[in-house]
């Protein structure tokens, strides 16, 4: 690990233990540990007796996980880490093989680590050359590369404006599908120049972000497949919650926030006289000034909670399988 890699800094980390609410003895689930700053956070509220499971499908980001929790004086009992996608987060609660009844706390923190976008081999970055990466597993066969140079331009200019919000993602992918006929596009720094120089002028240096922002999250989103997965692990989530836990999902995008926001509405509304959940933010709740001064990252920032009143499903107690303590031999 490079010492140079700014420290991460935990997106809206006081919102966050507020709906949460951290005590000894309560049991968490980090279903996107990174670099265990909010994760460290929570540790240190649960002991004597808590535990924190923390789940991340980049092995990179667990590695780091682990020297920054090692480093805190808090007995290693209390902390486990799992290379696992969100999606799988039954499993981490099965491996577990504790005895309880639900977490007491989910955080989903859906951005990009500081580690992604500071190391350039991973390609994440249009300020630092790399091969057109944008995996968060390294085993995964989908890259960045092939998405470029291989994507039908149709879909490229769908994913730059459903993920990216890029309003010329027209003029963008035709001119990426023009450039990767003469040659392949290699490099972050080669696509990010084809990006800025398909734009009209007077908006290329006008934006307050660099110009090839959005299509670089947008290739991020469409290799990784995060709004499926999402979609996939939240309800995972809901079910896993203990009575009177609490699930916060921190996203960065219009279209995970509308997931979050369905998911949780859906499930918040089914009975309406005795709900299983209850919406605690009715609004999503945003970063203030100070916070997005000093961490960019959080600019696009936003914070939803929901929270478990009771079981609706007696079935769901036999969910044994996710609950290994529970389903006793
Ligand atoms: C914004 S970072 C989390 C930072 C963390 N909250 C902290 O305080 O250090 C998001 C993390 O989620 C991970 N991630 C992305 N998709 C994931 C998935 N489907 N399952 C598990 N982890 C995922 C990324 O690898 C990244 O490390």
């Amino acid at each position: 690990v490079n010492n140079n890699l700014r420290v991460h800094v935990p997106v809206m980390l006081a919102e966050v233990l507020d709906f949460l609410a951290p005590e000894p003895g309560k049991i968490f689930l980090d279903a996107t540990v990174g670099a265990a700053q909010h994760s460290g956070a929570i540790l240190k509220q649960i002991i004597p007796g808590g535990l924190i499971a923390g789940l991340d499908r980049d092995s990179e980001m667990l590695y780091l996980a682990r020297i920054y929790l090692e480093s805190l004086d808090v007995p290693s009992e209390a902390w486990r880490l799992f290379l696992l996608s969100y999606k799988d987060l039954d499993k981490a609660a099965e491996a577990l093989k504790i005895k309880f009844d639900g977490f007491d706390g989910i955080l989903f923190d859906c951005g990009i680590a500081s580690l992604h976008v500071d190391s350039a081999d991973r390609g994440f970055s249009f300020n630092k050359d790399g091969p057109l990466d944008f995996r968060f597993n390294q085993d995964q066969n989908l890259d960045g590369y092939k998405i470029v140079n291989h994507w039908p331009e149709k879909e490229l200019k769908r994913i730059f404006r459903e993920y990216g919000d890029e309003r010329f993602s027209g003029a963008i992918s035709r001119k990426i599908g023009r450039e990767r006929k003469k040659k392949k596009i290699e490099t972050t720094k080669e696509l990010a120049d084809i990006i800025k120089y398909s734009i009209p002028p007077k908006f290329r240096f006008s934006r307050k972000i660099h110009p090839a922002t959005r299509v670089f999250q947008a290739i991020r989103m469409a290799v990784n497949d995060e709004l499926a997965t999402l979609t996939e692990a939240l309800p995972k989530a809901l079910k896993s919650l203990a009575v009177g836990g609490v699930c916060v999902v921190l996203s960065y995008h219009s279209g995970e926030d509308r997931i979050v926001k369905r998911c949780f509405a859906e499930n918040a509304k089914r009975s309406k006289w005795d709900p299983e959940f209850s919406l605690l933010t009715k609004k999503p709740v945003y970063p203030g000034e100070d916070e997005v001064k000093q961490t960019p990252r959080a600019r696009s920032a936003r914070l939803r909670a929901i929270r478990r009143l009771r079981i609706e499903n007696e079935g769901d107690a036999d969910r044994g399988v996710v609950y290994s303590g529970v389903r006793m031999p």
